[in-house]
């Protein structure tokens, strides 16, 4: 499949990140939300981050105008229409992802791929709500998207091989490497990472170290980039809560329960870096 234009829904971090990586291979673009005000955001989050590109010499300022001119703003999956390829990025509730996969559905046809973003959500789950669940598959960005590496490529049981070489290698002309994981809970990456992030939380609370110490011990003893606790900041702790508990209810083992100093801090509003306090103050 020829994939000339990408339709990603949900103009958060993850969804402008996916836009900004796919305009800079060279596709056609559209950033939809329903909020206008966040599809704004997410072009001049975008806009900012290749200025600091070309000032960084890193990329000519023709090259950045051409990459911002391929994005274009739209406020409902009927904008997809005409894209190869959706790939949904909105909050992690499947009603919702569930309706966002309808309407790109009706607005697409079923020759096009549907991707979702999500970390937690079976695909085979979403696949079974639209018609031709065979295109439907897993397409998990890492964050931050434009930096990260990685992404995790996910089958549902409907997923068809066509849609799989297609999606693969599409990632891979974004500049990604993939790696295929069944459609498990937490797929590969959040099922070992999330208990590592959850055994910090209970370290913390147990008093085994200052959150300062976990952190340098994990970050300078293990090479990690950071420690586990602010990258669960990073994450968002109410993400890393929601993904505890899918690995524990799907998985059904004891030793994947959420650390209550996690959920705590969830109930406190004490989100990570976006609410400015998490394990640490930002
Ligand atoms: N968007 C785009 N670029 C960014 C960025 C962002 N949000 N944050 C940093 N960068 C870029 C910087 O511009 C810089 O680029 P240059 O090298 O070209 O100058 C580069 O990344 C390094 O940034 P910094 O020097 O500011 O900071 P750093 O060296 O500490 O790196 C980091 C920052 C890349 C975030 C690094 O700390 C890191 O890799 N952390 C771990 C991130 C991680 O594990 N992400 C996965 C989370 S799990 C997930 O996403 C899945 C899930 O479902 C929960």
């Amino acid at each position: 499949m020829d994939i000339r234009k990408l339709a990603v829904v949900g103009a958060g971090q993850m969804g402008a990140g996916i836009a900004q990586v796919a305009a800079q291979a060279g596709l056609e673009v559209v950033l939809i939300d329903q909020d206008g005000a966040l599809v704004e955001k997410g072009l001049a989050g975008i806009r900012a981050q290749l200025d600091r590109a070309v000032t960084k010499g890193k990329l000519t300022a023709e090259l950045a105008a051409a990459t911002i001119a391929r994005i274009k703003g739209g406020r409902s999956t009927d904008d997809a229409a005409g894209a190869q390829i959706a790939v949904e990025a909105v909050t992690e509730n499947e009603a919702v992802k569930r309706k966002v996969f309808e309407g790109l559905a009706r607005a697409m046809g079923t020759e096009a791929i549907l991707a979702s973003n999500t970390s937690s959500i079976p695909i085979t789950r979403l696949a079974a709500s639209v018609p031709a669940p065979e295109r439907v598959i897993g397409m998990h960005f890492m964050n931050p998207v434009p930096v990260m590496q990685l992404v995790e490529i996910i089958r549902a049981i409907q997923t068809s091989d066509a849609t799989y070489a297609a999606t693969d290698a599409l990632a891979k002309k974004l500049g990604k490497t993939t790696v295929l994981s069944k459609d498990m809970p937490g797929f590969i990456v959040n099922r070992i990472l999330i208990p590592m992030i959850n055994e910090a939380c209970f370290a913390l609370q147990e008093g085994l170290g200052s959150a300062a110490d976990i952190d340098t011990a994990m970050k300078l003893g293990t090479n990690q980039p950071m420690g586990p606790l602010t990258l669960a900041d990073f994450i968002g702790l109410d993400t890393c809560l929601s993904i505890a508990e899918v690995l524990h209810k799907g998985l059904g083992e004891d030793k994947y329960r959420p650390a209550p100093i996690l959920r705590q801090h969830v109930e406190a509003g004490w989100l990570g870096k976006k609410s400015k306090r998490g394990f640490f103050a930002y």
